[in-house]
């Protein structure tokens, strides 16, 4: 997981659960096919319910669970291939190429991934980094692409 620096950041305070729904709404609209996204931050910062309303906000209309137990669960909405990560059990590197981990990161799938540090160096670089911060009320998440794909969402994000 080596990661260059970012080359555009952008930092939004997010006062209750809405705003982190309403934010991830938008996000929604600025995906591609094949971006890679990891959610930093702490347990309970919010990386589940922002997911979980970018898939909502796709038109998957079925039960957002928690990937804590399975490690992945998989999506199609709004004409795109989903996988959505929570690595945080992650422990067994073999795992990564048994489980075809390896294989979702094929340039097409929509990957978003909780706890990427716990992947070690298996885990592709991130296109988009999205890092939540919990702060007495509410949050502040900050945005970062690092790549072409990531600064395209980005500029439609401001757009
Ligand atoms: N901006 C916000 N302000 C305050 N509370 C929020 C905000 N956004 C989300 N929450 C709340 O924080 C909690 C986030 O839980 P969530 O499961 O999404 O966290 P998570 O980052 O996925 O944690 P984990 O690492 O355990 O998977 C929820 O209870 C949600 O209602
Ligand atoms: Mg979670």
């Amino acid at each position: 997981m080596k990661q260059s620096a970012a080359r555009q950041t952008l930092a939004i305070h997010l006062a209750d659960e809405a705003a982190t729904t309403a934010l991830a709404a938008r996000f929604a609209r600025t995906l591609q096919a094949g971006v890679v996204i990891y959610l930093d931050g702490n347990l309970g910062a919010g990386k589940t319910t922002f997911v979980r309303s970018v898939l909502q906000t796709l038109g998957y209309e079925g039960r957002v669970k928690s990937p804590t137990y399975t490690l992945i669960e998989r999506y199609e909405a709004g004409g795109l291939q989903l996988r959505h990560f929570d690595l945080y059990r992650f422990r067994d590197e073999e795992e990564w190429e048994s489980a075809g981990f390896r294989d979702e990161f094929d340039g097409h799938n929509v990957c978003m991934v909780e706890w990427p540090e716990l992947a070690g160096q298996l885990l592709p670089a991130a296109d988009i980094v999205i890092a939540f911060d919990i702060l007495l009320q509410g949050r502040t998440v900050t945005i970062s692409a690092f790549s072409n794909l990531g600064e395209q969402c980005l500029n439609t994000l401001h757009a």
